[in-house]
């Protein structure tokens, strides 16, 4: 379980007068000075601390900027005040960033319960605004929680336990309690895949991390396939298994299906590297910062989050989930520069770099999903290269796609979910620079090409064919240092929503 220590969301039908609470929260664009007549009556007093706190300009409303005030004449005995930033610009991303700064805040003052009144503005449907909130509520109270011997265990403090959110009288209660639930759902595959990515790789290795996958296909209800060492090398799993020659962790090519209930309806397949630890092999990766290469296998987990959840959010197409498990090592028994390997497709590919290892195992898992079940398009998620982060550092994603239906798709699921898209080309020339006279590829562009996103990306497409397919870099994206409001910083679990919507409305 994730480590959110918001515990449970209730709504309540009223006003946030009744509704009771530790901390009401108050949301309020740039430039307010002066409380808004729908709120006004809340705080009766003219010298209530709110109305001093605002007349004071010491709240600018700024996205995410939170004032706390005590006291005074309002339902709650703490009011935080949080800023919605410009209302020209507000939107689905800045209600998650507005909610969890607030949430946040009540979390560090622990606070049992607070209360939070929608909807924040008009425009969006009330359901969506319920759903995004309960989402952000959670996104960002995660917390991982770290093996720590017993006694260095911070004891359990006063957490918060309820976010009320409170809405008007005139909806209907189960539309809103579904969309609470759907946001919630969203949340806690998101938090899944962070803990996935938190977790050190001695304690994720790739027989664990299919564990959690059964783990997850039990709780489902999803078809279950684990393949070994000794099964990928009898379907030829070349690449894959280059890969992992030189570690003593066995391999694991996991496979989780989903079948919706509809027999008619399409096949989407999501692939995911998991790369449970990158030393680069061979060619050795420099040891500063070596340790984040324990996130390497977040690909795999944006795949596992959003399948921990696709029956219970009704996903309206049946789905195969392929998840390449392996650890990056050198060894006496590495793959070593030079070295040709025949991959499942049969194409042959000289590894020049073992450290351009991922495009190695999804090679395999994508021929694999392309040859057997014949999906109506395929994604797939990798930490996959260092210059991608070059080119469009950590506030999004790099997708290359063989169809333009498909990126827009993909780009539409961005905007939804938040997890920020932008297309990269995939350039013919590209080509020419993976051509080898010892193989049918080299896994590295050769002298010269630049581009290193973009080869990879060339790389990955000769293995799926004509299949519409997108590549979604994740490198720069699944985690980092900096802290957001809804996105704790270390693992960002990015690609689990973009995934959900993608798939929701695959067949719209
Ligand atoms: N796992 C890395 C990519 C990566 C780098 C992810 C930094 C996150 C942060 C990948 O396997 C890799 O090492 N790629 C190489 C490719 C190169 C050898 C062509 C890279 O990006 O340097
Ligand atoms: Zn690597
Ligand atoms: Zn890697």
């Amino acid at each position: 379980m994730s480590k959110s220590t918001l515990r449970r969301i209730e709504l309540t039908v009223g006003s946030a007068d009744e509704a009771g609470g530790d901390l009401l929260v108050l949301a309020l664009p740039r430039g307010v000075t002066e409380l808004p007549a729908a709120i006004a009556p809340l705080f009766p007093a003219p010298a209530d601390p709110v109305r001093v706190l605002l007349g004071s300009g010491d709240f600018r409303g700024e996205l995410a900027e939170v004032h706390l005030a005590y006291g005074g004449s309002g339902p709650c005995a703490r009011t935080l005040l949080v800023g919605m930033g410009e209302p020209a610009k507000w939107n689905a991303e800045r209600l998650r960033a507005t909610v969890a700064a607030a949430a946040r805040r009540a979390q560090e003052l622990a606070v049992g319960s607070l209360v939070l009144p929608l909807p924040l503005a008009s425009g969006e449907p009330l359901s969506s605004q319920v759903e995004t909130a309960a989402e952000a509520l959670f996104l960002g109270t995660y917390r991982f929680d770290a093996p720590r011997a017993p006694e260095t265990t911070p004891k359990e403090e006063v957490s918060l336990e309820l976010a009320r959110i409170v809405v008007p009288e005139d909806v209907s209660a189960s539309t809103l309690q579904a969309a609470l639930e759907r946001g919630r759902l969203r949340a806690a595959a998101t938090n899944l895949a962070r803990d996935l990515g938190h977790t050190p790789a001695n304690l994720m290795t790739p027989t664990i991390l299919a564990e959690r996958a059964a783990r997850i296909a039990a709780d489902q209800e999803l078809g279950l396939t684990v393949l070994g060492p000794d099964e990928a090398a009898h379907l030829g799993m070349g690449a894959f298994l280059g890969v992992t020659q030189g570690s003593v962790e066995p391999p694991r090519m996991i496979f989780l299906h989903y079948t919706c209930p509809d027999p008619a309806a399409p096949t989407v397949a999501l692939v995911g590297k998991g790369i449970t630890f990158d030393t680069g092999g061979i060619s050795l990766k420099p040891g500063a910062k070596m340790d984040e290469m324990k996130y390497d296998m977040c690909g795999a987990a944006a795949v596992l989050g959003a399948m921990s959840v696709v029956r219970a959010l009704g996903v309206p197409v049946h789905v195969v989930a392929a998840v390449a498990a392996a650890e990056n090592m050198p060894s006496g028994s590495a793959v070593k520069p030079g070295d040709v390997l025949t991959s499942y497709s049969g194409k042959t590919i000289e590894v020049l770099n073992t450290d351009a290892e991922g495009r190695l195992v999804l090679a395999d898992a994508l021929a694999y999903v392309v040859g057997n079940h014949a999906p109506a398009a395929v994604l797939d998620f990798a930490t996959l290269t260092g210059a991608i982060i070059i080119a469009l550092g950590h506030y999004g994603a790099g997708v290359f796609s063989n169809d333009d239906a498909l990126w827009q798709r993909l780009e539409t699921a961005g905007s939804t979910s938040g997890d920020r898209v932008w297309r990269l080309p995939i350039w013919e020339e590209m080509g020419k620079h993976l051509e080898s006279p010892f193989a049918d590829l080299r896994n590295i562009a050769d002298g010269g090409a630049g581009g290193g996103a973009i080869a990879a990306a060339a790389f990955l497409r000769e293995f799926v064919g004509e299949t519409p397919w997108a590549h979604v870099d994740i490198a720069g994206t699944a985690w980092w240092e900096k802290d957001r409001p809804h996105l704790p910083k270390g693992a960002s679990g990015f690609g689990v929503r973009l995934a959900l919507d993608f798939l929701a409305r695959f067949r719209d």
